[in-house]
C-alpha cells in the first residue's frame, strides 16, 4: 500500500536548512549508511516525490555547481511553485501549484505499490498533513542546534513514536500522523 513520507534530515531545535538556506551543519556529521532510516534503503521504496521550489532551486544550484544539472531522482517528481522555473531535461518533473490532494492523488497513481516522498520544504508537508494525506514523518536529527532557518514541520500535527535508533552522528526517529 502506498504510504505518504515526509524524510528528513533535520538540527535538533527543529530546522531543516539554515537562515541561508545552508546545509553545512548537516554534511559534516558522519552517517552509517547502511543503518536505521539509511537513504538507499529508503529511496528504493519511493516511487513519486514532491517538494517546493526553494528545495527545488536548492537542487539546481547544488547540481550546477557539481559537475552540471542532473536531477537526482529516477521517478516521477512534482515541483510546487508558482513561478516559471527551469524544468531540468533528464527528470520527469512536472511544475504544479495550489491544493496538494489532486497532485497526491496524481503521484498515488504513478507510485503504484511504492511510496510518495515528501522531500520538503516543512510547510509543503504540512499542507499534505492538513489534507489528511501524510502517513508518516522520518527524521534523521543531526547534533546541532541552528537557531533559525528552515522550519521542520510549522504546525501542530499529532504524532506516535514507532521507532527510535542511532545512526551514526544522528537518532533517527520514525513517527506516525495521528488522524
Ligand atoms: N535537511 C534536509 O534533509 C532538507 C530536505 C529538504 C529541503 N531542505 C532545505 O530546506 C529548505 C526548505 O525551504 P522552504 O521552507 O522555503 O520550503 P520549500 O517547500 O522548498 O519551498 C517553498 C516554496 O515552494 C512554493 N510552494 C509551496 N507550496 C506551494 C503550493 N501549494 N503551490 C505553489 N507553490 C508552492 C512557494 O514558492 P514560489 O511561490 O516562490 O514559487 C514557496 O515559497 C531549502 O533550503 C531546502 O534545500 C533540507
Amino acid at each position: 500500500m502506498t504510504r505518504t513520507l515526509y524524510y528528513t534530515a533535520t538540527s535538533l531545535d527543529g530546522f531543516i536548512a539554515g537562515p541561508d538556506n545552508s546545509l553545512e551543519w548537516l554534511f559534516t556529521r558522519k552517517r552509517d549508511e547502511g543503518g536505521p532510516l539509511n537513504y538507499e534503503d529508503f529511496v528504493a521504496e519511493v516511487g513519486a516525490v514532491a517538494m517546493g521550489a526553494t528545495t527545488y532551486e536548492w537542487i539546481l544550484d547544488y547540481q550546477s555547481s557539481h559537475g552540471g544539472p542532473k536531477w537526482p531522482y529516477d521517478v516521477p517528481s512534482w515541483v510546487f511553485t508558482h513561478r516559471d522555473l527551469p524544468v531540468m531535461s533528464d527528470g520527469e518533473i512536472e511544475l504544479v501549484r495550489g491544493d496538494v490532494a489532486p497532485v497526491h492523488e496524481r503521484m498515488a497513481r504513478a507510485a503504484g505499490d511504492r511510496d510518495i516522498w515528501i522531500v520538503g520544504g516543512g510547510d509543503l508537508a504540512g499542507q499534505f498533513a492538513d489534507a489528511g494525506l501524510l502517513d508518516e514523518v522520518l527524521v534523521t536529527i543531526a547534533p546541532v542546534t541552528l537557531g533559525a532557518g528552515a522550519p521542520l514541520l510549522p504546525r501542530h500535527v499529532e504524532l506516535s513514536l514507532e521507532e527510535v535508533a542511532r545512526n551514526g552522528d544522528f537518532v533517527a526517529a520514525r513517527f506516525g500522523v495521528v488522524r
